[in-house]
């Protein structure tokens, strides 16, 4: 039977479609961000662009949503005889990765005001600009913006490597590969 909320060994079917969409366009997100920090000005790159705004704009309506369905709908999976310093360590971690998710599109958007551009929420609504053009604190906004990319790299990596050790390593004794994985095959 499908699971639509958590139950005591998993996060349930829609706390998984919001993970797994998320990390798939996470990677994109990066990787066009990346490939756009080494173009040069082109047209290609302003193609570029507007595809790395528009899913800059759905990841962070995606993590508005998950952010409701998680405390205000869905039910949680408990951590059941984990030590105490997985616990706090992937909460912290995933306190971070939701901050970083959230802070990078309102930034990025931010950032297009101060060049002058326009931010449409998922291609179809102006966000009316908040701030003025500002063309000499555009390129401080662009590191920032590269920079914060880079955390995100780097802490979602070592959540990763986390979720490798425990379905791989330690044959996942706590559980916690099975409650976010689609497939329920004993690990
Ligand atoms: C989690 C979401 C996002 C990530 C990981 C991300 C990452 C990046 C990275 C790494 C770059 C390259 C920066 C550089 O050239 O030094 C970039 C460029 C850019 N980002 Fe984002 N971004 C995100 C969301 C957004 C959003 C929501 C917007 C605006 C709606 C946006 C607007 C831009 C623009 C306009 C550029 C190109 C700047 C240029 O080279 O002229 N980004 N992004
Ligand atoms: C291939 C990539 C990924 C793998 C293998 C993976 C694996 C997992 C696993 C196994 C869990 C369950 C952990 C637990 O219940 O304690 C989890 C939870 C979580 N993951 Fe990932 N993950 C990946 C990508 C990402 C990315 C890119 C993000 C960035 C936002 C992310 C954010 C989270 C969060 C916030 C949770 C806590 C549960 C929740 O709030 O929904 N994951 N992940």
């Amino acid at each position: 039977m499908v699971e639509f909320k958590g139950t005591k060994s998993s996060w349930g079917i829609i706390a998984k479609l919001f993970h797994w969409s998320l990390a798939l366009l996470l990677f994109w997100q990066v990787a066009t961000g990346i490939s756009l920090h080494n173009m040069e000005f082109s047209p290609i790159k302003m193609g570029f662009i507007i595809t790395h705004k528009f899913f800059g704009t759905l990841v962070f309506s995606l993590v508005v949503l998950r952010l409701i369905w998680k405390y205000i709908f869905n039910t949680h999976p408990k951590y059941e005889n984990i030590p105490l310093f997985h616990k706090l360590v992937s909460n912290l971690v995933h306190f971070i990765l939701y901050g970083l998710v959230i802070l990078i599109p309102i930034q990025g958007t931010l950032m297009t005001w101060l060049e002058g551009g326009d931010v449409y929420l998922l291609g179809l609504i102006k966000i009316p600009p908040l701030i003025e053009e500002n063309f000499i604190l555009y390129p401080d906004a662009l590191t920032i913006h590269y920079y914060s990319a880079l955390i995100l790299t780097a802490i979602f990596s070592l959540h990763i490597v986390a979720a490798l050790y425990h379905r791989f390593m330690i044959k996942d004794k706590y559980g916690v590969w099975k409650r976010m994985a689609f497939s329920r095959t004993k690990v």
